[in-house]
């Protein structure tokens, strides 16, 4: 990649401190249905839709439902969860996310948002930064879940760049595999051990500018 156009972000665990709440309101429906979660068990989830996450732990608790019921369940956990972001503000962006994405923005570069979520809407306007994405594609626009990766490659088809020109920042290892197979360098935001397939990874977004990405960009090649 000659120099990075575009810049393509998940949400929740990488802009919004918002993963603990998932967990959290999955692991309440976990215990409200007589079984757990492990923490372990969550990364798998992470990226994954409500739906696919909801049929994932009904398989862990080893419950069925009808469809009917299932759609019941995830309405449960939603509203759990939207209860839990409600008072969403500023606070809750993660350290240094929101001062790269406006440095981006104001570079003149682009800026798609990739996340499963179907609450991304609420969540970016609540913080302030649902106005400078060039692209937003959610859970309400995809079809198909991470580690899939259409969410990517829709995001850099609304930006009009290819996906060698863009870089994909996520916190989970479905959302790596999918910027990977996508054909995007795919930068991991946490775990070093967790988000080992990553083109490389940061701890966190603190201090992390476009000049950071441009040089961990030009060792990997
Ligand atoms: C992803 C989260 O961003 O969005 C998952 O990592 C979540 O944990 C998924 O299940 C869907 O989110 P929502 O807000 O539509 O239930
Ligand atoms: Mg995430």
């Amino acid at each position: 990649m000659k120099k990075v156009k575009g810049y393509i972000f998940d949400l929740d665990g990488v802009i919004v401190d918002t993963a603990k709440y998932h967990y959290k309101s999955w692991r309440r429906l976990a215990n409200k249905l007589g079984f757990d979660i492990t923490i372990e068990q969550n990364e798998n989830l992470k990226g994954v839709s409500r739906k696919e996450s909801l049929e994932y732990i009904l398989k862990i608790g080893g419950q069925s439902f009808s469809d009917i019921e299932q759609t019941k369940l995830a309405e449960l956990k939603n509203s759990w969860y939207v209860e839990s972001i409600s008072n969403m503000d500023e606070s809750e962006l993660l350290p240094g996310a929101a001062e790269l994405i406006r440095e981006i923005k104001a570079a003149g570069l682009k800026l798609s948002l990739g996340s499963a979520s179907k609450n991304s809407e609420r969540i970016l306007k609540s913080t302030g930064l649902y106005d400078l994405f060039d692209a937003i594609i959610d859970g309400t626009k995809t079809s198909e879940s991470k580690p899939h990766p259409q969410v990517f490659l829709m995001g850099a088809e609304a930006l009009g760049l290819d996906p060698e020109d863009c870089v994909v920042f996520e916190d989970s290892i479905n959302g790596i595999k999918a910027a990977n197979t996508g054909g995007f360098t795919s930068i991991g935001v946490g775990d070093e051990h967790t988000l080992r397939e990553a083109s490389f990874i940061l701890p966190n977004l603190e201090g992390c500018t476009i000049a950071v990405i441009e040089e961990k960009v030009a060792q990997h090649k």
